[in-house]
């Protein structure tokens, strides 16, 4: 006979029952000290399906992985040994020391900060970190002070068109980082005069089209246009062979982004022989494998909230884990599972509302498998909706998670939030703030 069970479990995934084992053993009554902080899972067979999908897409361009993104050592580790040996993209002294740690050697990092701190900048050079970006005229005279073997890499971003709106009609990504970096091919020119004077060696030319970039024509734009700044290092007399096509990669648009960067790339550098071409992919590699589970630690459901909302606070916030609520598109949707529940409390005449099937799909669906022996602790808790306020745990009224979200009715001390696919730019945002912890359990699977 097949068993029922098994097939069940075959559809949730690894990281599903890894939430669901961890959300069991956790009682609220009874706790050791901060045993009902959030936890991560993290699959790393998730990056290596994204390696994959880069080495089937992009086999020319090597990737140098942000570090700023998310810095967790399993990841990094992983990234570093074999196969994948990829290179890495550090922005300070910490990030540059800790891949240093894992053997990696300098030529295969490029610092990739064009504002650096002198003593960072210093240290760079001593342990042969000699590949960096700048931008600036001072960061130049700083290079060569402080770096006197440098292989610099000048930063740019889209020249205005005469109309004076300098991207066309390319959407503005969710994070616009030429607001604070880059300069113009006007620019990009004096620099290249200057760094001459002061016998400083540029090698090649950067962008990045800004974080979260959904309007792939952004890559083609940009390749254009170092390919203009390539031209005037000849003219300038520097010999360039790099090009840095940075990050910005979305998971969902990735396969468009690539097909868009090999034409460009073949349209713009395919007569340049000498290009070595690589990218700075942060969010791409790593954030579809990791999910957060954070827990309720707080309800509040007494009718002074005029919206009738019921009000849950979690054990992570703005300050924590959960920074990305502070940037609109960031956040996945969390899916509420069932805890060890400490107490319940009714709300004030609240009507529920039926769940749409787009507020049921996937999550943390172990009902079966788990429902029989444990009455249904972590289990996707489902049926009728009512209206939240969630919120973070510090005393900042700014700490706020989802200001109305409708989420299965009931929740309570004891229960958990699931975000899925949190692992850009949230590990890393943890801050001290009020005396929260910066530490948090991971589990790891498929290591
Ligand atoms: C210089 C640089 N490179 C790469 C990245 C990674 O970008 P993403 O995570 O969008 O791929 C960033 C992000 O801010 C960056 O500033």
């Amino acid at each position: 006979m097949v068993c029922i069970r098994s097939i069940i479990m075959s559809t949730f995934t690894p990281t599903d029952l890894a939430i669901a084992k961890h959300v069991r053993s956790v009682e609220l009554s009874e706790c050791e000290l901060y045993g009902e902080d959030g936890f991560w899972v993290a699959d790393l067979d998730i990056v290596r399906r994204q390696l994959a999908r880069w080495a089937k897409e992009l086999p020319s361009v090597r990737p140098f992985y942000a570090v700023k993104c998310n810095p967790t050592p399993r990841l990094l580790e992983l990234l570093a040994s074999p196969p994948y040996n990829t290179g890495f993209d550090c922005a300070t002294h910490a990030e540059l020391a800790h891949i240093l740690s894992l053997g990696v050697p300098g030529d295969d990092i490029i610092y990739a900060n064009p504002c650096k701190a002198p003593s960072h900048l210093r240290f760079a050079a001593s342990r042969s970190v000699r590949t960096m970006t700048f931008d600036n005229v001072a960061e130049l005279h700083k290079i060569a002070r402080c770096s006197p073997g440098a292989r610099c890499v000048v930063r740019i971003k889209l020249t205005p068109t005469t109309s004076g709106d300098d991207d066309e009609d390319i959407e503005t990504p969710r994070y616009d980082l030429s607001l604070k970096y880059g300069v113009t091919v006007d620019g990009a020119r004096e620099l290249l005069r200057l760094a001459r004077t002061l016998d400083v060696a540029v090698v090649g030319v950067a962008f990045h089209v800004g974080s979260a970039q959904s309007d792939v024509r952004a890559y083609a734009r940009y390749i254009c246009e170092a390919r203009r700044v390539w031209r005037v290092a000849e003219d300038t007399g520097h010999d360039f062979t790099l090009l840095d096509i940075g990050g910005g990669f979305m998971d969902e648009r990735f396969e468009e982004a690539a097909a868009v960067i090999r034409t460009a790339l073949e349209a713009e550098f395919g007569d340049v022989a000498n290009a070595q071409v690589i990218a700075e992919p942060g969010r791409f590699i790593c954030a579809p494998a990791f999910a957060l589970a954070t827990s309720v630690v707080a309800v509040r459901c007494e009718s002074e909230d005029a919206a009738g909302r019921r009000s849950v606070y979690l054990s992570d916030g703005i300050y924590s884990n959960l920074n990305a609520a502070t940037w609109p598109g960031e956040l996945t949707f969390p899916k509420a599972v069932k805890g060890r529940r400490m107490l319940s409390v009714e709300d004030a005449d609240i009507a529920p509302v039926s769940p749409t099937g787009s507020d049921r799909d996937s999550g943390i669906e172990v009902g079966d498998a788990y429902g029989d022996a444990d009455g249904e602790v972590g289990v996707q808790m489902e049926g009728a909706l009512q209206e939240y306020a969630v919120w973070g745990p510090t005393c900042d009224s700014g700490d706020v998670i989802l200001k109305s979200a409708w989420l299965p009715r009931g929740i309570e001390v004891g229960d958990w939030l699931v975000f899925k696919e949190l692992g850009a730019y949230s590990v890393c945002m943890r801050s001290p703030f009020n005396g929260f912890a910066t530490e948090h359990k991971f589990y790891y699977l498929n290591e």
